[in-house]
């Protein structure tokens, strides 16, 4: 049997490689589906891991057109995810690497073989809340979706499913990682006194106090997943049943949580004492794009209107490629060693 080929965008990556583990780790797409991981450096020693699974490795790079025609080679799927750097050029990069990308499978003769594409999208963060937020980070994503990508594939018949993931549990390793913020030294003097002699010895106790920092309220919700371990399931469902998922947009992600919540189970998982630390963003990154969101995602929901429903529909679609990883689950496969 022919093997379609999944070309996989960002495999070396958080979303990426979770759809590579998936279909390597599942008999049944691991028969069906032929993965194709991107990578701009083939030499490295995590595109040597992916080797090993069984993935084939193709240098390629959304910035370098001529790499592509490569990469797209013979392709009946492709995963794309872009690549955010939070600047004032975010929205302009996005588009350029998408439209490279669709550009590239049309005038290489590839929409011949290429049947689907699945991108990685956000919600529309400035229409729900009201246009009081230009959150760039989400509404190039949602542009590129509908402006770029549905057009696209709707003239060239084919087929879509976007997946717009929840907030990463990967962030609690990167921006959010708890900081040390108080230490404190405590001593104790014990004496013990027998009739011939009088002992005293003193103990040391250090004790240190950690905070994640961010612009982010105690009851602040949003929707959490584990990009790592759960885009497979939801680029699954797609690449199984295309017709079905048409169009489709899988709101990703676990379950929703608040900070709160998430630094009483950092403070559980890691044994230390964890709190939440409300402050704006440190002057270097309050550029707009990040500070924009930071502001939305406290006060909106990030899903917009009948958020639970449409979480529960996307979880419901990935159930069949295995369960989806919880925060105490994410937290005790990922340690975070403080
Ligand atoms: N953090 C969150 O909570 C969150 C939530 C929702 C959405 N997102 C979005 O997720 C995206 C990031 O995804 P991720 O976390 O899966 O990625 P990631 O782990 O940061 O990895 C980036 C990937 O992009 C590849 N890459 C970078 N530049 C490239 C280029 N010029 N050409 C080809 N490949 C390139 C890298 O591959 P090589 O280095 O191997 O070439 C790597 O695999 C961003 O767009 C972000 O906005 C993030």
């Amino acid at each position: 049997m022919t093997k379609k080929i999944l070309v996989v965008f960002g495999a070396t990556g958080n979303q990426g490689g979770s759809v590579i583990d998936t279909f390597l780790s599942n008999p049944h797409l691991a028969s069906h589906y032929h993965l194709r991981a991107v990578t701009r450096d083939a030499s490295r020693p995590a595109v040597k891991a992916l080797q090993a699974k069984g993935a084939e490795v193709v240098e390629g790079d959304v910035d370098d057109t001529a790499s592509l025609a490569r990469v797209l080679d013979g392709a009946h799927i492709v995963f794309l995810t872009t690549m955010s750097i939070y600047d004032e050029q975010l929205r302009q990069r996005e588009e350029r690497q998408v439209r490279a990308v669709v550009d590239a499978i049309a005038t290489g003769g590839t929409s011949k073989t290429v049947r689907q594409i699945i991108f990685s999208s956000l919600p529309d963060a400035t229409s729900i809340s009201g246009g009081k937020y230009q959150v760039q980070a989400f509404d190039s994503k949602y542009w590129l979706e509908h402006n770029v990508i549905r057009p696209w594939a709707a003239s060239h018949g084919i087929r879509t499913a976007f997946y717009a993931p929840g907030v990463f549990f990967q962030n609690l390793h990167g921006w959010l990682r708890p900081q040390p913020v108080e230490t404190k030294t405590s001593t104790a003097t014990a004496t013990t006194a027998t009739t011939a002699t009088t002992t005293t010895s003193t103990t040391t106790t250090t004790t240190t106090k950690y905070a994640i920092r961010s612009p982010y309220l105690p009851m602040t919700a949003f929707p959490w997943t584990d990009a790592s371990a759960d885009t497979g399931k939801w680029v699954a469902a797609a690449v199984e049943e295309p017709e079905k998922y048409d169009g489709s947009v899988f709101c990703g992600a676990t379950r929703v949580y608040t900070m709160e919540e998430v630094v009483q189970a950092v403070s559980r998982a890691t044994g230390k004492t964890v709190v939440l630390e409300t402050a704006p963003l440190p002057e270097a990154t309050t550029h707009g794009a990040l500070q924009a969101m930071t502001q939305f995602l406290n006060e909106f929901p990030y899903y917009g209107d009948d958020q639970e429903g449409k979480l529960r529909w996307a979880q419901e679609q990935a159930r069949p490629f295995g369960a989806l990883t919880t925060l105490e689950e994410y937290l005790a496969r990922n340690p975070l060693v403080l």
